[in-house]
């Protein structure tokens, strides 16, 4: 029976104005094991309540195997994960693109990464964390009849991302159902013009820019009630000279520097401002998409 460890890193969506569009892949990884039995589902390494066959992994490996008109016969799944769950870091994103990635590499690699992005956009309904998972650095995605089209942009080799975790969970449905259905012309004008300055800044490593491009009016103010500290730590991050926002639906706050003292310079303030307790997390940026680590 064959085996494939696929190795999936952290997303981070959004990155501001670009609300279900841009998103930038992080170094800190989810891999899971696939391995083809004669029959029946085993899950292991995640918990109990995840082991049934609503894994995320196991819904995109049956899709996939699917797609191809494939037999679907039993599999045991590992899942070693390293990116927090439901704290905005595509920790969803990355079981979705390993399970599909994993019946593909089990079954000669017949679907192109399109056909893997658009099976597991299908599910998660919008492309920005699984783009930057397959394909690795700075994406800007849009749906076209229901299809994702995702590029790749330049990124500044420098930036540095420091994510604060906190010790919270949101679930990105009750994040998104506490935004409006209709945005003003004005706000949709704001976003546009400064999602396309923020590709821009990011591109040139330019740190004044970003931090002045990176604001938004399509979700941020509506997500901030949902995670208590927000307005502190932005405030806090700001007098360091950083770009901010929230990392994907949240509740992670993310922090994007070429200051390599921002984790030094944050921890002596932190814990005394905050409520909940905030992990911080450095991270690099990650230019490698989703890949096969180890396969017999
Ligand atoms: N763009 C999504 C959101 C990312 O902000 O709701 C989380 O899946």
């Amino acid at each position: 029976m064959k085996r494939v460890t696929i190795r999936v890193p952290a997303t981070t969506a959004n990155l501001g104005p670009g609300f279900d569009a841009f998103g930038c892949a992080l170094s800190l990884y989810t891999d899971v094991t696939f391995e083809e039995t004669d029959a029946g589902l085993e899950i292991t390494g995640c918990d109990e309540a995840f082991t049934g066959p609503d894994n995320l992994a196991y819904v995109a490996y049956c899709a996939a195997l699917a797609t191809m008109s494939e037999e679907l016969r039993g599999v045991k799944i590992h899942i070693d994960a390293h990116i927090p769950v439901c704290r905005g870091l595509g920790s969803s994103a990355a079981l979705l693109v390993a399970g599909a990635m994993g019946a593909n590499a089990l079954r000669g690699n017949k679907l192109s990464t399109q056909g893997l992005l658009n099976i597991t956009n299908a599910m998660e309904g919008h492309p920005d964390n699984l783009a930057p998972a397959f394909y690795g650095g700075l994406t800007a995605s849009m749906v076209d009849n229901g299809l994702p089209v995702c590029v790749n942009f330049p990124l500044h080799p420098d930036w540095e991302f420091l994510a604060l975790v906190p010790d919270f969970d949101l679930p990105t449905t009750k994040a998104r159902a506490v935004l409006p259905e209709q945005v003003s012309r004005g706000d949709a004008i704001y976003n546009i013009s400064h999602g396309a300055l923020v590709l821009k800044a990011l591109e040139l490593g330019d740190e004044k820019l970003l931090r002045n491009a990176m604001q938004d009016r399509l979700h941020q103010k509506y997500r901030k009630s949902l995670i208590p500290d927000y307005e502190k730590i932005e405030s806090l991050v700001r007098t360091t000279g950083a770009a901010f926002c929230l990392s994907g639906a949240g509740p992670t706050l993310l922090c994007i520097t070429q200051d390599e003292r921002l984790e030094e310079k944050l921890a002596q303030k932190l814990d005394a401002l905050t409520t909940a307790n905030w992990q911080m997390l450095p991270l690099h940026i990650e230019f490698q998409g989703a890949r096969v680590i180890a396969s017999e």
